[in-house]
């Protein structure tokens, strides 16, 4: 293994580089070897200014987070190598590429000089992590960028190009080629200059009443400290401190802040789902060894709503694409759609026109079914009809060529049963969109009994270069996120039969930090497709065959109250605000009492959220049990990304930790009790007694 920190020289010039792959995160090893180092280099006379480097990809992009678990992180603390190089005798520029996040970028603030590759990100994401920054980010940014600038980027966690750097003066110079050589002859530039004068922590900081202004404005806006905002509140509050206390109080004050959040659950939490993303795209026992399967052109069969926006989303990275269906209509409203799409990314800046006009160029329609034998990978995207699905894979199975991938998008279906149908199951998997399939991020990827493992890893590995978040599920009904959602919208369904209405359902998971609660939710989706998928399945025995199961989505369905699209459903729509309605109310009661059960007032905020919340954790356990996922982490991936689950909570699995696996059980067992219900909605699955105990 290589140093972790080295020195060398070029004539008069030292340069330190770190080399800690693959992000050079600041471990205590590091933190330990450079401040031996610089410590070293203090006391040499003979050099006239230092280049502190890194090795690799990026200069330092953070801490090393895995140590935040530890009880104490471990000394030496960041601020000791900060106060070092702030005292050496000769300039220090900090030599910067890639990207410098967190405690990278506090290592470049604590240097007199800053320079960067053009192609630089650089920003302080410690917010998203719960955290905020804690080597002196606070206290230095606001003293070199100005107060309302630095709290917009400490405060946001927003990462920023080296060229609004430079705008702001974050960096001295931007550099394109080699680096390393414009940053010697930058450094014999500056030498002999006066670098005390550049110690950011000596320059003065104070808030304008402008300033007071937008902070005030920032933190109002800002989510409450239960509902995900501490970090973002306590990183406002500590920057605040750079104006009001000397800069080595400030330093101490931030870094208390610091410490303390790292101990909260919405810190523990948004570190959980930083690693379980990671995680998720691994597969578990893959030789080391194994080829991926090139991927250069993409088919869709079925241009509809899915269709097109799968289609979206790979030429987004720049994949052509053929876009069959058998409908020239339905062809020519997918034109109309991608067009409009891209041409609105256009004007809202977000892509170039050239851009807009290139990705849209890069998706061919066509009835031709045979202009999708090239293509590398084949996904059927059409709508839930077995029978259809199977011919199409049957066709697949024919005109693909060799060594394509075959992928089918159902939410629903046995794609095994597809597998078979293709005569070549080796090549066929599940690739599972969440809708609008060009926007949303998760794509549960579906592993079939036979799928080849190097079949799998190209996917997995297509799947992030398209910017998806990719989660492995086996074959089941729902997979993962739409099985764990059944639970959760039959007991929103039994708790509107019991008296509770739409609004209150809504607002209180919405409360818990839901993005959008289950009525609202279905509506958007349609309550006609929402019906449909429990009929069918009820039919295929996936479901509880009880009179009451989904009784008000189907009762709905039945009344023509579709959801938005026809301005009623479990609201009634003014325009696209929903309005809690007397008919649907009627409707509800009226169902309640042909199915005997009794409407009571007396539900809570609390038992909405428990019981809405705990079947679905507790489908998340069998699942696991069942090898369906191979981690619990996979599991909260699927909901913070499908399913707009608050990731200051961790996603489910991680919630039900977090309240106590024992706290859910006897929950469960009390809702059993209160409920009478015997038709197994409560019972408790293995490993989830098992963990309470
Ligand atoms: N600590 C520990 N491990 C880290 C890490 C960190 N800060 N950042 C990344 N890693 C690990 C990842 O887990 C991954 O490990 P794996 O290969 O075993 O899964 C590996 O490094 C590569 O990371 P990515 O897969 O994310 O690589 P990308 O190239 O896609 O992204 C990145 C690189 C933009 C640097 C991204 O990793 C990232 O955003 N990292 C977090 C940056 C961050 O939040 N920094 C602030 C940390 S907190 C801090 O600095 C506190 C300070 O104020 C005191």
């Amino acid at each position: 293994m290589s140093e972790l920190v080295t020195c060398t020289k070029d004539g008069d010039v030292s340069i330190v580089t770190i080399n800690n792959p693959p992000i050079n995160a600041s471990s205590q090893a590091v933190r330990e070897k450079l401040k031996a180092a610089l410590a070293q280099l203090r006391n040499a006379a003979d050099i006239k200014a230092v280049m502190l480097c890194c090795a690799g990809r990026t200069f330092m992009a953070g801490a090393d987070i895995r140590e935040f678990d530890l009880p104490e992180i471990p000394a030496p603390d960041p601020n000791e190598i900060h106060a070092l190089l702030e005292s050496m005798q000769v300039p220090v520029v900090a030599v910067m590429h890639g990207t410098v996040l967190g405690g990278g970028l506090e290592l470049g603030l604590a240097c007199h000089y800053r320079v960067a590759l053009a192609s630089t990100e650089m920003g302080l994401p410690e917010v998203k992590l719960g955290i905020l920054p804690g080597g002196g980010g606070t206290q230095r940014l606001p003293r070199l960028v100005g107060f309302t600038k630095a709290l917009d980027m400490i405060v946001t966690g927003k990462s920023m190009s080296a060229a609004n750097a430079l705008d702001i003066g974050l960096v001295d110079a931007l550099f394109d080629g080699d680096l390393h050589a414009q940053t010697l002859e930058y450094c014999r530039s500056i030498a002999g200059s006066d670098c005390a004068s550049r110690v950011l922590g000596r320059l003065p900081v104070e808030l304008s009443a402008t300033d007071k202004l937008v902070l005030e404005e920032r933190v109002n806006k800002l989510p409450s400290t239960e509902k995900g905002g501490n970090a973002a509140r306590a990183a406002a509050k500590s920057t605040e401190k750079a104006g009001s206390l000397p800069f080595a109080e400030g330093l101490k004050y931030e870094r208390q802040a610091f410490i303390d959040c790292r101990n909260t659950n919405e810190s523990k939490a948004l570190r959980h789902v930083f690693f379980a993303e990671r995680e998720a795209a691994r597969i578990p026992n893959l030789p080391r060894d194994l080829g991926l399967r090139t991927i250069q052109s993409v088919g869709i069969v079925g241009a509809g709503t899915m269709g097109t926006g799968i289609a979206m989303s790979f030429a987004n990275a720049g994949f052509p694409v053929v876009l069959q269906d058998l409908s020239p209509q339905t062809l020519s409203r997918a034109d109309e759609i991608i067009d409009s799409t891209y041409q609105g990314s256009a004007a809202k800046n977000r892509i170039t026109p050239e851009q807009a006009q290139h990705r849209a160029g890069l998706i061919t329609t066509t009835e031709d079914d045979m202009q999708l034998s090239s293509c590398d990978l084949i996904i059927e995207a059409v709508f839930e009809n077995f029978d259809i699905k199977k011919a199409i894979f049957k066709r697949l199975g024919q005109i693909a060529k060799p060594g394509a991938i075959l992928a089918s998008n159902t939410s629903s279906l046995d794609v095994n049963v597809l597998a078979q149908c293709s005569g070549r199951a080796a090549d066929v998997l599940g690739m599972h969109f969440f809708s609008p399939a060009n926007i949303m991020r998760l794509l549960e990827v579906v592993r079939c009994d036979q799928t080849a493992p190097e079949v799998l890893a190209t996917i997995m590995h297509l799947a992030k270069r398209i910017g998806k978040v990719p989660v492995v599920s086996g074959v089941c009904f729902g997979f993962i996120g739409n099985r764990m959602l059944e639970g959760y919208l039959r007991e929103a369904e039994f708790l509107l039969l019991e008296g509770a209405t739409p609004g209150f359902i809504d607002k209180a998971l919405e409360d818990y930090g839901m993005a959008m609660g289950p009525c609202r939710m279905i509506d958007m989706a349609g309550v006609d497709v929402a019906s449909k998928v429990v009929l069918e399945q009820k039919k295929s025995g996936n479901l509880p065959d009880d009179d009451t199961y989904r009784v008000v989505v189907q009762k709905l369905h039945e009344q023509g109250r579709f959801g938005q699209k026809t301005s009623s459903g479990y609201y009634r729509y003014e325009g696209r605000t929903p309005v809690e309605d007397s008919e649907a109310l009627t409707l509800f009661s009226d169902l309640a009492q042909q199915h005997g059960i009794t409407q009571r007032t007396d539900i809570s905020a609390q038992e909405v959220v428990e019981r809405c919340l705990y079947p679905l954790i507790a489908e998340g356990y069998r699942i696991l049990e069942e090898g369906i996922a191979y981690r619990s982490g996979d599991i909260d991936t699927v909901w913070l990304h499908g399913y707009g689950f608050p990731a200051y909570r961790g996603g489910p699995m991680f919630y039900a930790t977090t309240i106590g696996e024992s706290n859910v059980v006897a929950s469960m067992q009390r809702y059993a009790k209160n409920t009478g219900n015997t038709s197994g909605y409560w019972s408790v699955p293995a490993s989830l007694s098992k963990g309470a105990n």
